[in-house]
């Protein structure tokens, strides 16, 4: 069966993640969160004082963006690839609220995402890949074969990262992560280079009231007809 290239885009905690994992598992692909790479480089300039509430050195960040190596390694246990910064382990560092403050700034900087891309669609060379992020079916993979464009009401979605983030023992507060979520809304559909937009042949997926489940299914039902196409 021939090998396709699923891009998943969306606004943030759409649970982009968890179908774009579950279909990859059931197809045999590899899952790659782009936004992890994003995370990457903003931790990175956390940890060298590039950027902080009132201060961003953006060309201190493009000077240095060579010394930024970024992989994946990944975990049978946990059965999804974690994020490495210069060979460090820092998959629970991400994905703090810190970093969520900071990501869409970086995200911003046309250098960045320059270097992000070219790995991502080296990655994707083969086919085989699902992919999430904000321009992985406009920019990334403009050809792939299924779009999807996720999208749920900005309550629901900060109640969901909410809820994960207190699980993972992140003292944060509900107002806190709306407020992230709408800055971030905001500034990845604002950008100049590589906004967050539907593609044209992207499909809509609004889970506000849609169960994992219910999601997963209607997903998988669009990659058998898009993989019944492509025969
Ligand atoms: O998990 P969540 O949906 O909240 O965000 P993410 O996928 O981890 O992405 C974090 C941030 O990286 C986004 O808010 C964007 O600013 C940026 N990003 C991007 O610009 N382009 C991508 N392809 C992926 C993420």
């Amino acid at each position: 069966m021939n090998k396709i290239t699923i891009a998943i885009d969306g606004y943030s905690s759409t649970g982009k993640s968890t179908v774009a994992k579950q279909v990859a598992k059931t197809l045999g692909y590899i899952y790659v969160d782009s936004g992890a790479m994003y995370r990457v480089v903003t931790l990175y300039a956390i940890q060298k004082g590039l950027i902080s509430t009132d201060d961003f050195n953006k060309e201190a960040l493009i000077y240095q963006l060579g010394n930024i190596e970024i992989s994946f390694q990944f975990n049978p246990v946990l059965g999804f690839a974690e994020a490495y910064l210069n060979g460090v382990n820092v998959e629970k560092r991400i994905r703090t609220l810190e970093v969520s403050g900071y990501v869409s700034k970086i995200a911003e900087v046309s250098e960045v995402r320059r270097k992000l891309v070219a790995i991502q669609q080296q990655m994707g060379e083969d086919k085989g890949v699902v992919m999430d992020g904000r321009d992985i079916g406009t920019v990334v993979f403009p050809n792939a074969a299924l779009k999807l464009f996720m999208t749920a009401t900005a309550e629901e979605r900060a109640q969901r990262r909410y809820k994960e983030l207190l699980e993972r023992g992140d003292r944060v507060t509900y107002e806190a992560v709306l407020k992230n979520v709408t800055e971030r809304d905001y500034i990845d559909t604002h950008r100049e280079d590589s906004p967050l937009i539907k593609a044209k042949d992207a499909i809509t997926i609004d889970n506000s009231n849609l169960t994992l489940e219910g999601q997963y299914e209607k997903i998988l039902q669009l990659v058998r007809l898009t993989l019944e196409d492509e025969e």
